[in-house]
């Protein structure tokens, strides 16, 4: 199978609405906006979301800020000078909703990175620090009654698959099955990397402290997280693992019903999210037939024709795996309804083997592939999807989207648009916090945004923290312009072709 090449139509080339619309008329796409950036209390981004409470407080307005790490905690897992930085800035973004802040690793094994916060005893008050100064800045630049208007969750992780929990380049992988395209991809050859349903349950044991630590630092919800590929995304799709935590549906969740029950066992009463790749899709590389020297190809799926029907993740159909089938995710949206789960934050795929419908890019990551078509057709694919949620929530929980960041100009005209017709509760956002946290902010009190400051998807933030430099908004961040790390990169660039 080889991609077409296609020549992208570039957004800041779409001068007017008009000019997107037609865009996006032409992609045959089902992607609506706004005629306007609507300020003001009437704006449908500035709207309380009724219906959900969380730690007792009602959620002001529509956006959240979603989790982004910065590989760039201390090797203990402490909160550094750019960590405490990228939090501050989470706060003046004005989001009544902080999803997660970022991952945090439940244990030293889980890490993805040898940077990665560790949330322990250890750590606790540097984290509930973060909190602090997030709630800090967000009162600078909106005043005194906000620091009441903002919901702050963490987000806890175990890297599964991805962990590097001690050398930026050299993989520690437990994973929950062998996957016959991902083990070649990431060389394991062996079953001394599958964990056992002890080592399982000692790491729910993990959870359950972890959400302990998250209470006592302040949070009001901690993050579950089944996204992305890491351990407990991996166990959705176990189909193929024997024993209680493999085979049937029932089997492949106990991991999050364990963790509740033993959450709520414990006396701990926080409010808790799950962040689920709502579906995924088969590994995905650069076309060799479409690559030259110093560029990558464009993305093509790896062959998959060996092992069909296709068992090996979740949410994708077994059949013709680079399609999604909705119908186990929104079962597990029932079950979190029934668990008591308030939040429900719904990304795709995993940034490690098919980044272009988890962070649709005009640029790709290092790691990645070129565009084989117009990203705008992933963040459609996302936004239809949260939508087939929203239509079927239960009540009391609220749902948040993701990946809106490369509609660029356009972000508050769609956001409005799907706040306005109910297609979900919450905008979430990812690479735009990093180049322009007040983006949404700006669009509600002036009707204007800073064109300079809009993330265009150049994916610095992520071929950085693939080639061991910390992350950042390197293009458009003075902060980190001014860094040497910014040289580095730009060499590392040029050599990977991207
Ligand atoms: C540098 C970087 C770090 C990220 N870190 C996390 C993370 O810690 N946890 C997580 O669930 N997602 C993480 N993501 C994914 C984002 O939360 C988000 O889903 C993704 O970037 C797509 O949204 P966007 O189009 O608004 O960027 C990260 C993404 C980037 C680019
Ligand atoms: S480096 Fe900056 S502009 Fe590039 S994708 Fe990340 S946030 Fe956006």
């Amino acid at each position: 199978m080889s991609a077409e090449v296609f020549k992208l139509t570039r957004i800041p080339s779409l001068k007017t609405v008009e000019d997107f619309r037609r865009h996006v008329a032409s992609l045959d796409i089902d992607l609506p906006c706004e005629d306007q950036i609507a300020s003001g209390p009437e704006s449908p981004l500035a709207q309380p979301c009724a219906g959900t409470t969380i730690n007792g407080k009602t959620i002001e307005n529509r956006w959240a800020i979603q989790p982004m790490e910065g590989w760039d905690a201390t090797t203990t897992g402490a909160p550094t000078e750019e960590v405490r930085r990228r939090w501050q800035r989470f706060g003046e973004s004005g989001a009544s909703v902080i999803y997660g802040g970022e991952a945090m690793a439940v244990r030293p094994d889980g890490r993805a990175n040898p940077n990665q916060l560790i949330i322990n005893e250890e750590n606790k008050g540097g984290i509930a620090e973060l909190r602090e100064g997030l709630i800090r800045a967000r009162k600078d630049r909106f005043g005194d009654r906000a620091a009441d208007g903002v919901t702050i969750g963490f987000q806890l992780t175990h890297s599964g698959r991805f962990c590097r929990p001690h050398d930026k380049k050299r993989l520690e992988p437990c994973i929950a099955y062998r996957h016959p395209i991902l083990d070649r991809k990431f060389g394991i050859d062996s079953d001394d990397v599958v964990l056992s349903d002890s080592d399982i349950e000692r790491l729910i044991e993990a959870y359950v402290g972890a959400a302990q630590l998250a209470a006592d630092a302040g949070a009001d919800f901690v993050d579950i997280k089944h996204c992305h590929g890491y351990l407990l995304h991996e166990f959705l799709g176990a189909h193929t693992r024997p024993g209680k935590f493999g085979g049937s549906f029932e089997n492949r969740t106990r991991i999050l019903r364990d963790i509740i029950d033993g959450i709520r066992a414990s006396g701990n009463k926080i409010d808790i999210g799950v962040r689920l790749s709502a579906f995924d899709f088969v590994p995905f590389r650069p076309d060799p037939a479409g690559s030259q020297p110093g560029k990558l190809g464009p993305g093509i799926p790896e062959d998959f024709a060996h092992c069909l029907p296709y068992k090996y993740g979740f949410g994708v159909n077994p059949q013709h795996p680079v399609e999604y089938d909705l119908t186990e995710p929104l079962e597990f949206m029932e079950l979190c309804g029934q668990l008591g789960v308030k939040l429900l934050n719904l990304s795709a795929g995993s940034p490690y083997y098919n980044p272009h419908i988890q962070r649709p890019a005009a640029y790709p990551p290092s790691d990645g592939y070129q565009p084989a078509h117009d990203p705008l057709i992933d963040v459609a694919r996302q936004i239809n999807v949260v939508r087939e949620f929203k239509k079927r929530a239960p009540k009391g929980m609220a749902i948040i989207g993701s990946a809106y960041s490369y509609l660029q100009e356009y972000l508050p005209h769609v956001a409005q648009y799907v706040l306005r017709h109910n297609w979900t509760d919450m905008v979430g956002l990812g690479r735009m916090t990093l180049s322009y946290p007040g983006i949404l902010a700006d669009a509600v009190t002036t009707g204007t945004l800073a064109t300079k400051s809009i993330c265009r998807t150049f994916s610095d933030c992520t071929t950085a923290p693939r080639n061991g430099l910390i992350s950042g908004c390197y293009p458009l961040d003075k902060y980190y312009s001014a860094k040497p790390e910014f040289q580095k990169l730009k060499e590392i660039k040029k050599t990977t072709g991207v």
